[in-house]
This record gives C-alpha cells, sequence and structure tokens, in this order.
C-alpha cells in the first residue's frame, strides 16, 4: 500500500489521482522509483528499444513467469490502473524473498510503456512492440497529441533502453489488474479469472468545412464540421443502443478550430473508441459508421477523413492458465467469477507469445480513469496474495498442452 501511494504522489492531480502520461516527466518519475526498488530486491533490470522495463529475479531455470502492467495513466487517472499490476509483482518476489522461498523458475516483472495510448495511439504500444506486433521503427515514430514523437521522448527521458525487440517469450504471463468496470461490485464477487480482451477499434475522423459568420451565414448554407462532429457522436451512441450487448462506443476527445463562439468552425477533429467482445460486431459496427460518414460528409458538403489509431481483434486467453487463477483464487475465497475485460491490458498482447490471464480485483461503483478510482485494499492484498500462488503454480509447470 505504501508503494502504490509513494508512486501515486508522483504526477498527483487534485481528487486523488495521477498525471503521468506516457513518456512524460512525471512518468519518468515514476519509472525511477519503481526500478529503484526493483534494485532494492536484486532484480537484474533491462530496458529495451521502447523503453519496457523489466526486472528479473534470477532464481531456478528456464525461461522466466512473467507478470506486471503498466505505469502510464490517462491526464485524468487513478491510484491503481496498471500501478497495482507492477507493484504487486514486487510484492510478490519480496515476499517470497522474505519468506526464503525460491520458485522453480525466474521470476520477471514488465513495465510496458504506454499502455494507455491517451499520448500515443495505439495503446499497450509497448507490449505490442515487446511480441513484434509493431517494428521498433514505426513505433518510434508515432506522433503524440501533443505533436511529440515516441522516439524523441523515449531518449529525452532516458528511457531508449538496448535491449532489443520482440522480447524473450515468458514461460507464461498473468497480470493482476483492477476490474475499471462495475461487474464484480455489482454481482458481489471478489475476484475475476479473466477469460479474454474484447476487441477495440480506434479511429481519428477530421471534418473540414467552411469557416463563416454565425450571425450572418443562413442555415442552409452552412458548411458545419461541429454538427457534422456532434452526428457522428449522436450515430455512435445510437449504435450501441441499436446493438445492445457488449456493444460499446465513445466520443472522448472533439476538438474544434478556432473553436470560438460566434465562428462556424473550419475544422472538426474527434476520436472514435469502439468495441466488441465478438469480432464480427465490431468489424459490421465499423461498416456502418464508415458508411454513415460517407453519407454525412455528401448530404453536409464537408470533408472527412479518418485515420485508423487502433485496432485489436478479441483475445481469448490461455484456458490452462485462466484454470490456475480460477483454482487458486477459489483455494482463497468462493466468491469468484469469470469474466471478460472490457479494457485493454498488455496480457493480450503477451497472450500472443506465451499462456497469459488475468486477474481482476473489484472498482468500487465501478470507476476508473477518473482520479476517484478506488479498490478496497483488502481485495487489493487477496488478489496479490493470488497472484503470488498463481504464479508459483505457473513456474511449476513444465509445459503447457496449449
Ligand atoms: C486502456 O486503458 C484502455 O483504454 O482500455
Ligand atoms: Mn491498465
Ligand atoms: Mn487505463
Amino acid at each position: 500500500m505504501q508503494k502504490i501511494m509513494d508512486l501515486a504522489s508522483i504526477g498527483a492531480i487534485d481528487g486523488g489521482g495521477c498525471a503521468r502520461l506516457a513518456l512524460t516527466d512525471e512518468d519518468a518519475a515514476g519509472r525511477d522509483l519503481v526500478v529503484g526498488w526493483m534494485h532494492d530486491l536484486g532484480l537484474t533490470v533491462t530496458t529495451d528499444v521502447i523503453g519496457n522495463v523489466i526486472g528479473t529475479w534470477d532464481v531456478g531455470d528456464g525461461l522466466p513467469v512473467m507478470t506486471g502492467s503498466h505505469i502510464d495513466t490517462v491526464r485524468t487517472g487513478g491510484k491503481y490502473d496498471g500501478n497495482l499490476g507492477v507493484l504487486a509483482g514486487l510484492e510478490v518476489i519480496q515476499t517470497l524473498q522474505e519468506a526464503s522461498v525460491t520458485p522453480p523458475r525466474p521470476i520477471s516483472v514488465g513495465i510496458f510503456t504506454n499502455e494507455e495510448g491517451s499520448r500515443f495511439a495505439p495503446d499497450m504500444l509497448g507490449s505490442l512492440v515487446y511480441v513484434g506486433g509493431l517494428s521498433i521503427e514505426d513505433a518510434l515514430d508515432i506522433v503524440g497529441i501533443d505533436g511529440a514523437r515516441v522516439g524523441d521522448e523515449l531518449e529525452r527521458i532516458g528511457y531508449n533502453g538496448a535491449t532489443p525487440c520482440p522480447g524473450f517469450a515468458p514461460h507464461a504471463f498473468v497480470e493482476l489488474h483492477i476490474e475499471q468496470g462495475p461487474v464484480l461490485e455489482r454481482t458481489d464477487v471478489t475476484i475475476g479469472a479473466v477469460t479474454g480482451v474484447q476487441g477495440i477499434s480506434w479511429q481519428e475522423v477530421t471534418i473540414t468545412g467552411q469557416s463563416n459568420h454565425a450571425g450572418t451565414t443562413p442555415m442552409s448554407m452552412r458548411k458545419d464540421p461541429s454538427y457534422v462532429a456532434s452526428k457522428i457522436a449522436v450515430f455512435l451512441r445510437e449504435l450501441a443502443d441499436r446493438y445492445k450487448g457488449d456493444q460499446v462506443c465513445t466520443v472522448g476527445k472533439i476538438d474544434l478550430f478556432p473553436n470560438l463562439i460566434n465562428v462556424i468552425p473550419a475544422k472538426a477533429v474527434l476520436t472514435l473508441d469502439v468495441r466488441n467482445t465478438d469480432e464480427e460486431t465490431l468489424s459490421k459496427a465499423e461498416r456502418e459508421i464508415s458508411d454513415f460518414i460517407l453519407s454525412l460528409s455528401r448530404s453536409e458538403g464537408v470533408e472527412i477523413s479518418t485515420r485508423s489509431l487502433a485496432r485489436f481483434e478479441p483475445v481469448i486467453f490461455n484456458p490452462e492458465v485462466i484454470d490456475i487463477v480460477e483454482k487458486v483464487a477459489m483455494s482463497k475465497t468462493p466468491s469468484v467469477c469469470r469474466m471478460p475485460s472490457g479494457a485493454g491490458h498488455d496480457a493480450q498482447m503477451l497472450a500472443r507469445v506465451c499462456p497469459s490471464a488475468m486477474i481482476f480485483v473489484p472498482s468500487v461503483e465501478g470507476i476508473s480513469h477518473n482520479p476517484a478510482e478506488f479498490t478496497d485494499p483488502e481485495d487489493l492484498v487477496m488478489g496479490t496474495n493470488i497472484l503470488l500462488q498463481v504464479l508459483i503454480e505457473l513456474s511449476n509447470i513444465e509445459e503447457f498442452a496449449s
């Protein structure tokens, strides 16, 4: 708990949250603190070319079992999202060391770069590059919302490491994370054994119209990007209502230019975040949205261009690892359920190269990406104890069946 609070004091914002956008000075200070803790535990620490930091407790034989997560946050983030997974990994190692218990394999804890994707898209960038899903050259060239380039920012904060990517494929990967949604709390369940992660589609839409006087321009003569942006936002909401089930859609960012009360904007730039657990439904939603955008550009006389910022298909975790998470959790509490993740996670990338799964603990009122994010310390302890046991069980497995 002290480590969570100490890390949360870096980039602290009103309401008890954190602003440590990826590769900012605050992110760097957070990294320095956690890397110091890795050294305190005697871990071998490497930094790779995309800035992922892997701390390994070099005991036992063979490939390490890996845990970890991210310590970057959204601009209005909480104390737990990501941070819990990294700090719980260190807590597990410290606990084993203090108890003189040596696992049969090394244990690695990863801090993955830019999981959030709020500053640089796509999200899960560090783990994506780690598993070879994106070349390092392309990753370093990504430009963020403030015009900064990933490669320049990595160098500036001193986390442009030398270890090449793709990194080694661990024996297995398990990530402890807060749920960030309401399901566990609503159903009064303490632990989620996570079965997979829903698919995600991020797009940036740029609408170019004609800037003009707000008082003199007849409604019939307008080419109004703000109206078109609003239509798109409403369409997304109604699409999600129509699809029901697991469909979620968000317009989280709208920028208008010049953004003045009495000027019809020249341009609007907005982001679309569309997610579903089912790939076919997600693709159908994308097609509907793109048809709607095309028809709007014709009817409203504006130019609209779109750019994909992230596209990841739904991921199903390894059944053996899910079983182990569930079994270990059940040995500590009867309050366990299987569930998919609504949020994106580094584990979904690691799942491409090794058997992977996740452990969820409840988020009070389902609130996350918000300074008010909170998880009961008892649940954090429960989740961390389960993580410890799962890592031991995974390191005892010689070979996975799938
Ligand atoms: C990553 O945090 C996401 O937006 O799911
Ligand atoms: Mn997270
Ligand atoms: Mn997050």
